[in-house]
């Protein structure tokens, strides 16, 4: 059973945690919210909220066009960030790294700038069979512009990666391998190091899609070695339409720009444009300023509560969980692969998943029902959808002790 007690006395107070979470405390149908979609957006700690509001309130100006006081102000905080995002992410310097809208734009952004340049006709570009559509649409776009060819790394029954598959489909004309680190549908946590390496060793490059794993464990991009690794603020407790692309220097400088505007130029005349350095280079227009402060927050915040206590005290939840719905009866789970992240995705014999997500709903209870923009892992299982309850830190074992309950109560409704 759970070790969650001892997460707990080792400093892992949930319930002080909750505190730093006002959304958590309300009632949804007159119960008592139990938040369980993390993974579709996390909730955001007063830190964050009060970050956002300080730059509106007091520093609010365009940031790298004015030398005024407000705007050295507001340029200082969102740079901060990518100074707080080299720490987190430990890349080499803050210029890899790149402000995106999300995982998706920084997967386009590659797709495109890299794509466009460095992928012909024939060439092959290696996703898997977990890939949320973000990372299969944007590599299908290339394949289709360019002639190339889109490989699929196929799953087992747990929805693990088969390695063999994966070896077999290397090969000389393989130029990029694209894959998630967690699969959002499934919770799988893929051994991207081992991949990446394997990648490197065929002579392709390759990306990770961050977008679940960010908010759950440690990520050293240096340490993974990989090429691209790209997330999502969202995700990480931080605000939308902000995220991060790490990319390696020497292919960053070697991209043509994703989009063109003010900021990413260096000189501009009707005849020739030159650019700007990396990053600015790929940061055309007025970004989202709010956003990127806001994101700097939430990384601090996550940095000072210890990713590794976050993942150890989600590792107890998750087994807790696992061990709970299995009790229960024509409960089947989607995803069982050995390294799992904090996501419990599952169909219940004869009941649909929106029905499911709906009784669920009127007890307070916010999961995810759905295809979860997996479509093919959803064929793969031979399900039309599935019902997601994704963890975060700020859960507790209470809530899925609610969920359990829950899903005791749908099946009276619909046996
Ligand atoms: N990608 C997000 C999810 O899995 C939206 O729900």
């Amino acid at each position: 059973m759970s070790t969650l007690t001892s997460v707990i006395s080792a400093g892992f107070d949930v319930e002080k945690l909750r505190e730093d979470f006002p959304v958590l405390k309300q009632k949804v149908h007159g119960m008592p919210l139990v938040y369980l979609d993390s993974a579709a957006t996390a909730q955001k700690p007063t830190v964050v909220v009060d970050a956002i509001r300080h730059f509106h309130e007091v520093d609010c100006a365009n940031i790298h066009r004015g030398v005024h006081e407000l705007s050295q102000r507001s340029t200082a905080s969102y740079e901060e960030t990518r100074s707080k995002a080299k720490k987190f992410l430990n890349s080499r310097t803050k210029n890899e790294l790149i402000f995106v809208r999300g995982t998706t734009e920084g997967i386009n952004l590659v797709s495109s700038a890299w794509g466009r340049k460095n992928v012909k006709a024939g060439d092959e570009i290696i996703i898997s069979a977990m890939e949320h559509h973000s990372n299969i649409v944007p590599w299908q776009m290339l394949c289709e512009e360019k002639e190339a060819i889109l490989r699929v790394i196929p799953m087992n029954d747990r929805g693990e990666l088969i390695l063999e598959e994966y070896e077999k489909l290397l090969n000389p004309r393989t130029r990029m391998v694209a894959v998630a680190h967690v699969s959002n549908a499934l919770g799988t946590i893929n051994p991207v190091r081992q991949m990446i390496e394997m990648a490197h060793k065929a002579g392709a490059l390759a990306l990770i899609d961050g977008a679940q794993a960010a908010p759950h464990m440690k990520v050293d991009v240096q340490a993974l070695d990989a090429d691209f690794y790209t997330l999502s603020g969202h995700k990480v407790f931080g605000p939308t339409g902000i995220g991060i692309l790490y990319g390696k220097t020497k292919l960053l400088n070697a991209m043509p720009p994703y989009q063109g505007g003010g900021d990413m130029i260096r000189t501009v005349t009707f005849e020739k444009t030159t650019y700007n350095d990396i990053p600015y280079k790929f940061e055309a227009g007025t970004p989202n300023i709010a956003g990127g402060i806001g994101l700097g927050a939430s990384l601090d915040y996550m940095t000072a509560i210890g990713i590794d206590k976050i993942a150890a005290y989600e590792h107890d939840l998750l087994v807790y969980g696992t061990e709970a719905l299995t009790q229960i009866p024509g409960l089947r789970l989607i995803g069982t692969a050995r390294e799992k992240a904090a996501v419990l995705s599952f169909v219940i014999e004869g009941i649909h998943p929106h029905d499911i997500g709906t009784v669920l709903d009127r007890q307070g209870i916010a999961v995810r029902t759905g295809h979860h923009c997996a479509q093919p892992v959803m064929d793969w299982f031979h399900v039309p959808a599935t019902t997601r309850a994704s963890l975060a830190f700020y859960n507790t074992a209470a809530e899925i002790d609610a969920l359990v309950a829950g899903l005791k109560k749908v099946k009276e409704i619909f046996s």
